[in-house]
């Protein structure tokens, strides 16, 4: 038996969607592999009545059957599924790690982003790695079709999670199919200046290159209160506020000093548009770790 605890991610960080990626240092979830003829799973914790346990409709399912790595897989979910912190992303890293491990298949970390990006496509129908290349690798990461960077960064976060589900599939839909030229060199920008305060560790930076104006707005529009949080989060000492992944959850940068009451303005803006809502103080971490054997 074999024990991984796999970090919640974050993705897009605003002017990097579908390529940016971090790993958080909370919340987690914790997956437990056994050698069995067939895979077989189980599923606890946040939000797992939603989640299914057949293996052709779980993530863990497709990751099982990429390595060729039957086993019984219980997950024990922190991150809540339709949350914007890459549950999914969590459990089908967190899966490959173990598979890999247990089964003894020698892959690399970097090797098993593209298998752990195959459960991705059984949620959102793309096999987009942003969230699965953080859970794995750790720090900021890159995604530029296969080849994925990865680089350990030191920034302050608020992670905060309203209880309101958005489902993956829905926030893609409403994404413009086309934009002009100055949207485009305005998240390059944005992009070129996160990516430098990441190698800086500046959370002013990160936060000045979050702000993007194609694929925001349109999924701000599926977060009651979005407009407001971001506002209070920002009053509070963010340097920068964007939606998590494909939200609800919102994510800010700021500085550490400032980090609790930003926390809290985020949740108290939530609560002002009826929506109750958690905040995880967090930061960049590293990637899953392998901490159990039997
Ligand atoms: N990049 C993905 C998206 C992350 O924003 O749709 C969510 O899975």
């Amino acid at each position: 038996m074999l024990k991984v605890r796999v970090p919640a991610t974050s993705a897009n960080l605003g002017s990097g969607f579908d390529v940016f990626g971090v790993a958080l240092d909370r919340p987690a979830d914790i997956i437990t592999v056994s050698q069995a003829e067939h895979t077989t799973i189980e599923v606890r914790g946040a939000g797992s009545q939603f989640i299914p346990e057949d293996p052709d409709s779980n993530v863990v399912g497709a990751v099982a059957n990429a390595l060729d790595a039957p086993a019984h897989i219980k997950i024990d979910k922190g991150v809540r599924p339709s949350s914007g912190l890459g549950s999914s992303a969590a459990s089908s890293a967190g899966a490959a790690l173990a598979l890999n491990t247990l089964y003894e298949r020698g892959l690399t970390r970097h090797e098993l982003v593209p298998i752990a990006a195959e459960g991705e496509a059984v949620v959102s129908g793309d096999a987009h790695s942003d969230n699965v290349a953080p859970a794995l690798l750790g720090g900021f990461t890159v995604a530029r079709g296969e080849s994925v960077t990865a680089i350990e960064a030191d920034i302050p976060l608020v992670a905060c999670l309203p209880e309101i589900a958005v489902s993956t599939r829905d926030a893609r839909r409403v994404i413009p199919d086309s934009t002009s030229m100055e949207n485009l060199i305005h998240t390059v920008a944005s992009a070129a200046t996160l990516t430098a305060g990441m190698a800086r560790d500046d959370p002013a930076l990160v936060g000045k290159g979050m702000d993007e104006r194609i694929v925001t707005p349109a999924r701000a529009n599926l977060i009651t209160g979005y407009e407001s949080v971001k506002e209070a989060a920002f009053m509070a000492g963010a340097t920068g506020v964007t939606v998590s992944g494909a939200g609800p959850a919102i994510i800010a940068a700021c500085p550490t000093a400032t980090r609790r009451q930003v926390a809290g303005a985020m949740v108290d803006a939530f609560e002002q548009a009826d929506v109750a809502a958690r905040a995880y103080q967090t930061r960049i971490s590293a990637g899953a770790t392998v901490y159990e054997c039997e």
